[in-house]
């Protein structure tokens, strides 16, 4: 078989990286790689790690390695891609701005096994305003792309197996949001629920047991090396630069979008936030959207820390693919009517200098910046991202917890010379879901909640570091948005 690479930045380079470091990675795969990525040598650097992991992936296994040099774009799509997708070809889409829709329009079509990390649109004109129309707004949102692929994939029917929006958060966070709740409603001897989600029925579990906030909470403490950067980099532009432990262009495109929450109807919470179904026909209304920016709205949550401790923090609600999947399937219905649904939202504390990046960004209005830097792990001295859901029951103070702290140390240990924790927990979480896809290759389109989370956690386990799982010990009593709101 064949597998095409789109993208080799932060996440495809581990995905080279990680490879040989796999038992369980079906070698099938392994006959023929092709990267499509225009800037993979962007830099000397750059160019060196990709080669280095090029030649162990070559040595050791036969793998025929191709490289094509071009952007996808929207008039290439047929020329440069079409050819090579066929049934005995699976492609991961680590790319930015490629619309994840039509490239999956012509998987489906040609019968390519496909998986992305985030659903990627178009650049759009002029990112950095936010229109006052609403119905444009929506357009932008996340849920909007869900409704759109839904809409699509009604229409073609098809049954081989596409995973959309599989890494860390989207991907692994809803096995650990299905871990916490399982483990939680142990703790609490409710074995119906126990029962209800090993058969897979989670929205009547969570209703059951009252779950009602999902904070997809993290924080990421690492730290640059400014010096190696300096070296390596040379004429480093410090002050044009956007820089980030993943896709600094990821990042500010998803907040400087609009907010986008998984919705409980039982929050009234006065905030001016507005309804899919009113802006477009048909929409589901799981998710609120609003005219503010991801960047400009902090939330209080808390993580599990390294020293067997707490850390309060306060996280931008970025907007994200799972606050709309996670809560279309824990929306529970009884004869059709919707009657219950926890509110899901991301809370990133993101890295000290991603967050110099943002201020910067910010006194710049929004404007894309000049210049770009995902930082690889040899360009950080330590830290950690510790990441996990963080779930808060009516009436219970403290919230349960499942989530993993990978620290440099750790990726290090596990012998990583380029790859920092945070790609480490995405491009894992990508493997696992492409080990499960090659053995149910016939489960058409697939979100993150449809794939056995046990199974997932599993095959991750030993490349997340310390996993945290339990009540946080740390009372949370107040649940809804406003009362969340950080200054
Ligand atoms: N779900 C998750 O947990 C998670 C976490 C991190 C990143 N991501 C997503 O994964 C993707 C990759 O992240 P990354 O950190 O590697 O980003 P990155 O910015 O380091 O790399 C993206 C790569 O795509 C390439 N690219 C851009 N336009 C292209 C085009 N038209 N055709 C082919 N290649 C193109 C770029 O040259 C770059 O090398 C992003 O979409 C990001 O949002 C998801």
């Amino acid at each position: 078989m064949k597998t095409v690479l789109i993208g080799c930045g932060g996440v495809g380079k581990c995905i080279l990286e990680i490879i040989p470091k796999i038992k369980w990675f079906p070698k099938k795969l392994l006959d023929e790689l092709i990267i499509i990525d225009p800037n993979i040598f962007k830099h000397s650097f750059h160019k060196k790690v990709i080669e280095e992991l090029i030649e162990e992936l070559k040595n050791k296994y036969s793998i025929k390695i191709k490289i094509i040099k071009k952007p996808i774009t929207k008039n290439n799509l047929t020329t440069l891609l079409l050819p090579l997708l066929d049934s005995n070809t699976l492609v991961i889409d680590v790319s930015i701005n490629i619309d994840g829709i039509e490239i999956i329009k012509l998987c489906q079509k040609q019968n390519t096994f496909y998986i992305n990390t985030s659903l990627e649109v178009w650049e759009i004109p002029e990112p950095e305003k936010l229109t006052t129309d609403i119905s444009k707004l929506y357009k932008r949102t996340l849920h909007y792309q869900h409704y759109r692929l839904e809409q699509q994939n009604k229409q073609n029917k098809i049954k081989h197996t596409i995973i959309c929006e599989f890494g860390m958060n989207p991907g692994i966070i809803s096995v650990f949001v299905l871990l916490a709740l399982k483990s939680y409603a142990k703790s609490i001897k409710n074995y119906e629920a126990v029962k209800l989600i090993d058969r897979g029925n989670y929205a009547k579990a969570a209703y059951l047991l009252k779950l009602s906030v999902i904070h997809v909470a993290e924080q990421d403490t690492q730290e640059i090396n400014r010096n190696f950067i300096n070296k390596t980099y040379k004429n480093f532009n410090w002050s044009e630069t956007f820089i980030n432990t993943w896709s600094p262009s990821g990042y500010y495109e998803e907040g400087r979008d609009p907010i986008q929450l998984g919705w409980n109807p039982k929050d009234k919470s006065n905030v001016k936030l507005y309804k899919p179904s009113d802006y477009q026909r048909g929409a589901k209304d799981n998710i609120r959207f609003g005219r503010t920016r991801g960047y400009d709205m902090k939330l209080h949550s808390v993580v599990p820390n390294r020293n067997n401790g707490f850390t309060k923090i306060k996280g931008f609600a970025i907007p994200h693919g799972e606050a709309s999947s996670l809560s279309e399937r824990l929306t529970y219905k009884i004869t059709g009517h919707e009657v219950y649904r926890p509110s899901v939202y991301y809370v990133y504390d993101s890295s000290p200098i991603s967050k110099i990046s943002i201020k910067r960004l910010k006194e710049n209005n929004y404007k894309t910046p000049k210049y770009t830097h995902n930082l690889l792990l040899s360009d950080l001295k330590n830290g950690y991202d510790s990441v996990g859901a963080l779930l808060m029951f009516d009436n219970v103070a403290e919230p349960y917890y499942a989530g993993t702290i990978l620290s440099t140390a750790d990726v290090k240990h596990m012998g990583f010379k380029y790859s920092s924790p945070t790609v480490v927990q995405v491009a894992i979480s990508i493997l696992s879901a492409v080990k499960w896809m090659m053995d149910n290759q016939n489960k058409g389109l697939c979100y993150a909640e449809d794939l056995p989370f046990e199974y997932i956690y599993k095959l991750c386990k030993p490349f997340l570091g310390k996993i945290y799982m339990g009540k946080i010990p740390v009372p949370m009593k107040k649940h809804t948005i406003t009362e969340l709101i950080a200054k």
